[in-house]
């Protein structure tokens, strides 16, 4: 969603604005724009479109200046035009403004600043927020921006630049994201760290309620009271080449490829002398407490979080249920001192999952968040937290991070129940997992001639019982948000109660087969969909190899593992063959049309 960059130092603005802002691209964006004060003005371009639009009209105009801000536009209120763009500016152009997130009562506030006579150019919630400071100002920016934000409903982080101050940014956050990177002599604010990482490691995250005044010299955070604050730095451990395509031409294809490396800093720091263990967490205590957990999240996050249902309920005996965030925020269900309810977000942003959490606190609920970003809101807010170390995830469409959730769930699973030799076998299978995500990540050339051949599909639907049900869902939503092809994933004993009445010659059924148990019922399954017309992909592994070789079109093998650890293996041939029908399609993967890497708007 928006995203949000800074700068003030000695150096021309420009550059590091526009490198900022393609580092943010992955957010998800429709327009971009740029300010800067130059010569005791602010001077600003904002155009609808892809960064490149504004590069170029940035260059023809010559902008320069050593103090700006800029921002990528994620539409929410008002279609996606020049006009729209931030920054938004106040009448005379004296303050610049951008936002990230939505101001909730803008129409009354705009209907106030209309009666005393102020001008509006654009539909945006946003651009009520300069008005708003412009009409509170008497000499005292950062009192204006103060009392602008108190009267002010719904989310933000802005940043605020005056001509009168050329060298300064006001900036200020409520429930979105934003951070302050330290540099020498000169200072930085991006909506996340990767926009950071070329030029410092040094960051200070904002709370909510804050606001800091940020010149080249350092950053001065004051508390909603405008008490001075004094924030300890935090040193972000990310490489910058972590952020980079490396040569890769997508990112998406890049982190598929991270893969493995991410499952060992997920897991290897955690092995200790055959046994898991989580530094400062009582884990064994914090699940076998509860009388009921609730796992919460949105998308790819949400489909990891089903997974630990089949395995949890099972060995903790307890009722686990896994929610969409959106959905449980407003439903209110029954939570007590003795609900532990764990918050799965790969952003630690999501707007929804935010919001989840809060509620649950609110309820007196125990809070666990499981997250990738060290610093992000959810990691800050909630009780307990637990990191998954996949390094920075670029891709909209998420890969990586699905398997250090999902294996994040299995240790905390591990750790907490499993005792004796199956412990043992646990902790030798954790010590192999990597290698063998990596044997299936190699073999993505099968993969790449199944989406030659299927790309042109309308439809395509996925099936699976039981932890292959939800394994099935993630195929399903990856290959919708990459490939625009229509694809359903349906719990497969569920065919015959609707989904087969779509099955027609030559449909493309993609079959889960991984747990054994279940595997003659999922043979049948498969059956119903063949005699009716429908060619199949079966992915299953080594032992049902021979039970689905027959009933298969096309068949993917994966090494056998337990069930808390299938879900990373079977995943992978389906991260591919999204990733290779969208090439196939012709579409940009990293950027797949409407969608945000970072929902932090409801
Ligand atoms: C967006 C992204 C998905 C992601 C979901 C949840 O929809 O496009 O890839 O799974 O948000 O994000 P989170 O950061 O909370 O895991």
């Amino acid at each position: 969603m928006c995203g949000i960059i800074g700068y003030t130092g000695n150096k021309n603005a420009l550059p590091i604005l526009i490198d900022g802002l393609e580092k943010l691209e992955y957010r998800g964006y429709d327009s971009a724009g740029v300010a800067v004060v130059s010569g005791g003005k602010i001077r600003f371009k904002k155009r609808k479109g892809r960064i490149d639009v504004l590069k170029d009209s940035v260059r023809s105009d010559n902008l320069t200046g050593t103090c700006g801000i800029g921002h990528t536009r994620w539409a929410t209120h008002g279609e996606p035009s020049d006009q729209n763009s931030h920054p938004h500016l106040s009448l005379d152009q004296r303050i610049a403004l951008v936002h990230n997130g939505i101001i909730e009562n803008y129409a009354k506030l705009k209907d106030q600043l209309k009666r005393l006579g102020h001008r509006f150019l654009s539909d945006t919630d946003t651009e009520v927020l300069v008005h708003l400071i412009d009409h509170h100002y008497s000499g005292d920016m950062i009192a204006a921006v103060n009392q602008a934000l108190l009267e002010a409903e719904g989310s933000y982080a802005i940043c605020v630049l005056d001509q009168n101050s050329p060298d300064r940014i006001i900036c200020a956050k409520k429930d979105s994201p934003l951070i302050i990177g330290e540099g020498n002599g000169e200072m930085f604010i991006a909506s996340d760290i990767p926009a950071l990482l070329p030029y410092t490691r040094k960051v200070y995250f904002l709370e909510d309620g804050e606001t800091a005044i940020v010149e080249k010299s350092g950053a001065q955070i004051f508390d909603r009271y405008g008490k001075r604050i004094f924030r300890k730095a935090y040193t972000v451990d990310w490489d910058i080449s972590a952020a980079e395509k490396a040569g890769y031409p997508h990112f998406m294809l890049k982190e598929i490829h991270e893969g493995a490396p991410a499952l060992k800093r997920t897991i290897f720091p955690r092995l200790k002398s055959g046994r898991i263990v989580f530094p400062d967490l009582d884990i064994k205590e914090l699940l076998c407490s509860a009388q009921k957990i609730f796992i919460i999240a949105c998308g790819t996050a949400y489909h990891a979080g089903l997974t630990a249902k089949y395995t949890w309920e099972r060995e903790f005996k307890i009722p686990i249920e896994v929610d969409l965030a959106s959905e449980f925020r407003y439903r209110d269900p029954y939570l007590s001192k003795n609900t532990l309810v764990i918050l799965l977000s790969q952003s630690g942003e999501t707007a929804d999952t935010l919001a989840s959490l809060r509620h649950a606190k609110a309820a007196g609920a125990k809070t666990l968040a499981i997250t990738n970003v060290v610093g992000s809101s959810l990691a800050r807010l909630a009780d307990n937290v637990i990191f998954t170390l996949a390094g920075p995830e670029i891709s909209v469409a998420a890969s990586k991070s699905y398997l250090t959730q999902v294996i994040c769930l299995a240790l905390m699973l591990i750790s907490s129940s499993f005792t004796g030799q199956k412990l043992t076998d646990a902790v030798n299978f954790l010590t192999a997992l990597p290698d063998l995500a990596q044997l299936v990540i190699k073999e993505q050339d099968q993969i790449k001639k199944l989406a030659h051949l299927y790309h042109s599909k309308k439809d395509i639907y996925f099936i699976g019982r039981g932890i292959d049900h939800a394994i099935a869902l993630e195929g399903a939503l990856k290959l919708k948000e990459l490939s625009y092809i229509h694809a359903d994933a349906y719990a497969a004993g569920e065919l015959k109660h609707g989904p087969i009445a779509l099955i027609e010659d030559s449909s493309l059924v993609i079959a889960l087969a991984t747990y054994p148990q279940l595997f003659d019922k999922i043979a049948g399954n498969i059956m119903e969909t063949r005699t009716r017309g429908a060619k199949t992909w079966v992915i299953t592994t080594k032992s049902g190899y021979k039970r689905f070789a027959d009933m298969s079109d096309h068949i993917t093998v994966i090494e056998d593992a337990p069930d808390w650890a299938i879900p990373i293996l079977a995943v992978i041939p389906m991260q591919y063959f999204a990733y290779y029908a969208c090439i196939e399609r012709g579409f940009d993967v990293d950027k797949p049309r409407n969608l945000a890497k970072s929902v932090t708007v409801e």
